[in-house]
């Protein structure tokens, strides 16, 4: 492809992906398949690789994050970011609309919306072009997060349509959606990570990540509600909004015009437990005031301005006793603190127990056993102890103090320098890690072993079957068999299930062994880069941080785990019953059918991505070069192969050849 050409694609590939990221992340309205989108995606990353030239910050190529910024520079906002002043009554919201009609000597209109529960951010535009986001801050200036913004993808790099201001500035909440909070939660559950406990923190916490890639990951969005320039953008509020959309901003569906108190009071009670059915948080309403002379007439006061105000669900709280501190020990050996309440009524549930987090929390609570606290439902989905009722603490009720010793096995627990949470380090001695591991290993996203579930595995180490992983493949069938309910289909399966499980590839059987920190990712980056467990093994440090997106605790982890004899046991008895430890590709060339063939790959290709062409052209034997010259063998070629190219190798008189022929030629 010629740079006229390849110019010419970029620019049709982007539009072609921000069309489609505009239809699913702000329509709602899938147009592709996510197997089309990234395939194109990666055709234009190609592309821009190649001509760099056309590289602009306003391809989607630049949501997928990669940028590494150290600090984030303060930045004075232009218009300041002001914040909304609250109330928690219908009647002070009677009363904030009895000051406007008065003010204005007239019943107004306002637009209701909801008061999603995330982090404020002001996203500045230039000739429709994303340019700068900045947090609120102190509302007078903020931090620059604007390569962190980037990667939302529902957040246009480039405005729609026309009609824009040449400069405006957006401003909205950033959110965790919870789907997608609650799909990392289980992820970092899976590799014992502590769990985030509600999503409005964690979407903060995210945006200040140092590396973009982490926040698209994460799968934040953004619903956008003012705009502001220099010149109106309309003469209501409503209408500024709908521009906004017509620009192509998320603004929410749920914003009402309303144009009386009754219809105000109507959509804050249709939202007070409408709330539990959206998909992100919310923690109350906004109200304000349509016309924007109206706005300018009323103004502002030090801190907010006096034609809105935001009414705030009560959060739901409950008084009880707390009977008693118990402690949990997870599959990773992380201890888990858990307060025993005297039964409470708490928005619609029943509840018993409520999370302490870890160890500082009770200090800071400064719990005592017998104390009434407070119990809060917020974001977070079990109850939390929000504050202890100290009238009704008696003499004798005993300070509640972390346990020393793990409550199922007795070994000292411990805890790291900077962390929050304490450890019982008896790995492999502990029962609730030793189960957990066992149910770890069984689990779908890793040795998937049919007919084995979580319940059986527990039978067996009860029973004293088995103590780890590697026990399990010296299972009998009398053994099985012999459990209660289980009849011979359902041992014979799960012994079936067992042997097959041993087809496995390596990177999930390195997943399924469960180093600590070593997530599905983490164990397909590892096992590509080291091929086998022995490289794996032996590696040091150096060489583990050395491997993309490897940091110093996971490498730390991963010596850990092997230091430790008993895991070097497992894993030999493992590799004896025949699990993979080694992944394919590192058993050399599968044939020679290439041997001494130089070929030049280029475009675009249906069965393979043009890495995974290239691999196969080494797997059997050829080697890869770049350019065309006399000593190239053949010139694949894929779809869209550059004009300029074609012309060369038909002037050196260099094949030409097409996927299927060079399928052909490795099946031969
Ligand atoms: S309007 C002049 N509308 O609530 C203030 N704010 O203190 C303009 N928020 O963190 C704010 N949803 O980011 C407005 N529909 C909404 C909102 C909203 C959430 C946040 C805002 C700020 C806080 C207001």
């Amino acid at each position: 492809m010629n740079r006229e050409e390849a110019k010419v694609r970029i620019e049709v590939l982007s539009q072609e992906l921000e069309m489609h990221n505009y239809k699913y992340y702000v329509l709602s309205e899938p147009s592709i398949s996510d197997f089309e989108f990234d395939k194109k995606l990666e055709e234009l990353i190609a592309l821009e690789t190649e001509f760099p030239e056309f590289l602009s910050s306003e391809s989607p190529s630049q949501r997928v994050g990669g940028t590494v910024t150290k600090d984030f520079p303060t930045v004075k906002h232009k218009y300041p970011m002001m914040s909304l002043s609250n109330s928690y009554s219908k009647e002070e919201m009677q009363e904030f609309m009895a000051r406007i009609t008065k003010a204005i000597e007239r019943e107004v209109e306002y637009v209701c919306e909801l008061k999603f529960d995330g982090v404020a951010i002001g996203i500045r535009y230039v000739d429709g072009k994303m340019t700068q986001a900045i947090t609120r801050g102190d509302g007078v200036q903020g931090d620059e997060i604007t390569a962190n913004i980037r990667t939302i993808r529902s957040l246009p790099l480039q405005a729609k349509g026309s009609g824009y201001p040449n400069e405006f500035e957006v401003r909205g909440e950033v959110y965790f959606p919870r789907e997608n909070f609650d799909r990392l939660n289980r992820e970092r559950e899976e590799i014992g990570e502590p769990l985030y406990a509600n999503p409005r923190n964690t979407a903060s916490g995210t945006l200040k990540s140092q590396d973009s890639a982490v926040v698209a990951a994460r799968g934040l969005d953004c619903f956008l509600y003012a705009g502001l320039a220099d010149e109106r953008i309309a003469d209501t509020h409503y209408d500024s909004l709908l521009k906004l959309k017509e620009w192509g901003f998320k603004v929410s569906e749920h914003m009402r015009l309303c144009k009386s108190a009754e219809e105000v009071f109507a959509y804050l009670e249709k939202w007070d437990t409408e709330r539990f059915n959206l998909g992100f948080e919310i923690d109350g309403v906004v109200i304000k005031v349509n016309s924007l002379d109206d706005q300018d007439e009323l103004g502002f006061t030090a801190k907010s301005p006096r034609w809105a105000i935001a009414y705030k669900f009560a959060a739901e709280q409950a008084v009880t006793r707390l009977n008693e501190v118990t402690y949990q020990v997870g599959r990773t050996g992380a201890i888990t603190p858990v307060a025993n309440l005297e039964p409470v009524l708490l928005a619609g549930t029943t509840v018993k127990r409520a999370s302490l987090h870890n160890a500082d929390q009770i200090a800071k609570l400064d719990l005592h056993i017998g104390d009434m606290v407070q119990v809060e439902k917020g974001g977070e989905i079990i109850p939390k102890i929000v504050g202890v009722d100290l009238s009704q603490r008696q003499a004798d009720f005993p300070v509640v103090e972390f346990i020393h010793n793990c409550p199922e096995c007795g070994t000292e627990l411990e805890r790291k320098e900077g962390e929050a949470q304490h450890f019982c380090p008896n790995e492999l001695g502990c029962p609730p890690q030793i189960k957990g591991k066992m149910e770890h290993f069984i689990g779908r996203k890793a040795m998937d072993v049919d007919g084995l579930g979580a319940e059986t595995v527990q039978q067996f180490y009860e029973a004293g079957l088995v103590e780890n992983v590697a026990d399990l493949y010296e299972l009998t069938y009398e053994q099985v068999v012999a459990l209660d309910r289980m009849a011979d289909k359902s041992a014979t399966n799960l012994l079936a299930g067992l042997e097959a499980s041993k087809q496995v590839p390596f990177p999930r059987v390195l997943f399924a062994i469960g180093i600590r920190y070593v997530g599905e990712t983490v164990a397909k980056k590892l096992a590509k880069h080291f091929k086998n467990i022995d490289a794996l093994m032996a590696a040091s440090q150096e060489e583990l941080v050395a491997v993309d997106e490897i940091g110093d605790r996971i490498a730390e982890s991963v010596l850990h785990f092997f230091a430790d004899e008993r895991n070097r046991t497992i894993i030999q008895r493992l590799k004896d019953h025949g699990l993979q430890f080694e992944i394919e590709e590192a058993e050399g060339p599968v044939s020679n059918a290439l041997e001494g063939k130089t070929f030049v790959v280029s475009g675009v290709f249906s069965q393979f991505s043009r890495d995974e062409i290239k691999a196969e052209v080494e797997r059997h034997g050829g080697k890869n070069v770049s350019s065309i010259s006399k000593n190239t063998d053949y010139v694949l070629a894929g779809d869209k192969m550059g004009p300029s190219k074609l012309k060369k190798a038909e002037d050196l008189g260099i094949p030409i050849i097409s996927e299927e022929d060079f399928v052909g030629m490795i099946s031969a």
